[in-house]
């Protein structure tokens, strides 16, 4: 599974990205807001450290203001990824700007049905919102599994991203399925490496250690 992380905040990605954590980055509108920073400044410079995808996220309404905006957008670096919204208008910006090789991800994905549609529409990945759904009281989970499922019965080649991630079990459980990537914040990364009885077995280890009187270096 790659792991993309979903922030536009460039010192914890070069962090994640040192340690090997970092497939690709996702932002959206609303992530670029919180950093603070000029979009096309801020798009470069993540792409300077991340060769993998990195999502950048059209804010027109209609196709044709998508398609500019994308193309304005991968001119950043050959990595960038558009990011249209899955409507009407995101899907006929998602045909054009595939079909002139840039690699797209169509978002805010809700459906198997919308699903069906990015793929045949040729987008290079498609972002189920796992979190938001369970927002609703509805299971994301369920909604990645029936992506797979239709995927897989038709082969199609679009990549799914399960996005929204907002618990390390969403992890887990969209691996478990077959998302091929994950989006996520910083935060969930890290706490993928923390389990309570690793803490409490390690404790147990140093106190025991101490009574050795021994040292390593
Ligand atoms: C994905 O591309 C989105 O940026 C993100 O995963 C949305 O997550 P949220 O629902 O926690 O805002």
């Amino acid at each position: 599974m790659k792991f993309f992380v979903d922030t536009a905040d460039v010192e914890a990605i070069a962090e994640l990205h040192a340690l090997g954590m970092v497939d690709g980055v996702t932002t959206n509108p609303s992530l670029i807001m919180k950093s603070g920073r000029d979009i096309l400044e801020v798009t470069k410079e993540i792409c300077e450290i991340v060769p993998g995808p990195v999502s950048a996220e059209t804010v027109a309404l209609d196709a044709e203001g998508m398609i500019a905006e994308g193309r304005k957008l991968a001119a950043i670096a050959p990595n960038i990824t558009v990011k249209v919204p899955l409507t009407w208008d995101g899907l006929k910006a998602c045909k054009v700007l595939s079909g002139e090789g840039h690699m797209v991800n169509v978002t805010l994905c809700f459906s198997a049905n919308q699903a069906l549609l990015a793929a045949k529409a040729g987008a290079t990945f498609i972002s189920p919102f796992v979190g938001r759904l369970d927002d609703i009281n509805l299971d994301g989970m369920d909604l990645i599994a029936d992506i797979r499922t239709i995927y897989d019965n038709y082969d199609f080649k679009t990549q799914i991203l399960a996005a929204s991630i907002r618990t390390v079990n969403h992890v887990s459980q969209a691996a478990m399925i077959g998302a091929d990537v994950m989006t996520a914040p910083p935060e969930v990364i890290r706490k993928l490496a923390q389990h309570p009885l690793t803490d409490k077995g390690l404790e147990a280890f140093l106190k025991d250690w101490e009574k050795t009187g021994q040292k390593i270096l």
